[in-house]
């Protein structure tokens, strides 16, 4: 299918890039004699820019695990082959979020990170979940996953840890409205939950199909 690399692949990710343009411009827009209309950083451009890249963080990992549900609702495969485009704007968006974080926020001061991972919990869990993008991204080619087999399936299935910290660290940091992390926490519930579903109906499947144990047969043959 050429239309789906030549095509389709493209298009989603220019679409895929359209937040971190948005941003590109309203940090433009923020210099004198640059002007577009419509697209501004408000009153704060730093807590923007970090705003939007966590929340675009939390939106490609959701993303990236619909595309099994949706693959075997729909039983067409092509989801298939946008899903590691997906996760690696994950990883990208969580690398501009960090940036922003480390060098506007922060202002480049590795000290202060590290005071603020120690004594902040929902920092620290922010950045477990990028340190563990880092080995998911590495090993994200087709070679990667030929060389390590079954164990890219097992290394790859921590993507669901990733989502679980990145909801917590968002609700972490939520004071009072808990709406918009409760919205993520139900997405996340349902991806989870609909992989728990899936596995525990392969099991019942498989004991179905297994003949019975050699005592049990014996047994059921003497009565
Ligand atoms: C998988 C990793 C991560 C995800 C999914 C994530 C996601 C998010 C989300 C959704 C928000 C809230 C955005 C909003 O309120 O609109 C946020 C805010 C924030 N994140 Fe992250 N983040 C991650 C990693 C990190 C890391 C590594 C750091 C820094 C070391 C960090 C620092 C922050 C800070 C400082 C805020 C703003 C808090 C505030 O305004 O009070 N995050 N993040």
């Amino acid at each position: 299918m050429r239309w789906i690399r030549w095509v389709a692949k493209p298009l989603v990710f220019l679409a895929c890039l359209i937040p971190a343009a948005r941003l590109g411009i309203g940090a433009l827009n923020a210099v004198e004699g640059w002007h577009v209309a419509g697209i501004s950083l408000g009153a704060d451009p730093v807590k923007t820019m970090l705003h939007t890249c966590g929340r675009w963080t939390l939106n490609f990992l959701m993303i990236t695990l619909c595309m099994t549900p949706l693959r075997d609702l729909t039983r067409s495969f092509i989801w298939m082959r946008f899903r590691r485009m997906f996760g690696l704007f994950a990883f990208f968006y969580v690398l501009a979020h960090f940036s922003v974080y480390l060098l506007l926020d922060q202002s480049g001061k590795l000290g202060a990170l590290w005071q603020d991972i120690v004594k902040r919990p929902y920092i620290t869990i922010g950045m477990l979940g990028l340190l563990l993008l880092i080995p998911l991204a590495a090993t994200s080619t087709a070679k990667a996953q030929r060389r390590l087999g079954r164990r890219w399936t097992q290394l790859h299935r921590l993507i669901y840890l990733v989502l679980i910290l990145g909801v917590w660290h968002f609700w972490w940091q939520v004071k009072k409205d808990i709406r918009e992390p409760l919205l993520y926490a139900c997405g996340l519930t349902l991806l989870l939950g609909y992989r728990l579903w899936k596995q525990r109906q392969a099991m019942a499947r498989l004991s179905a199909a297994r003949p019975p144990s050699s005592g049990a047969a014996s047994a059921a043959g003497t009565r």
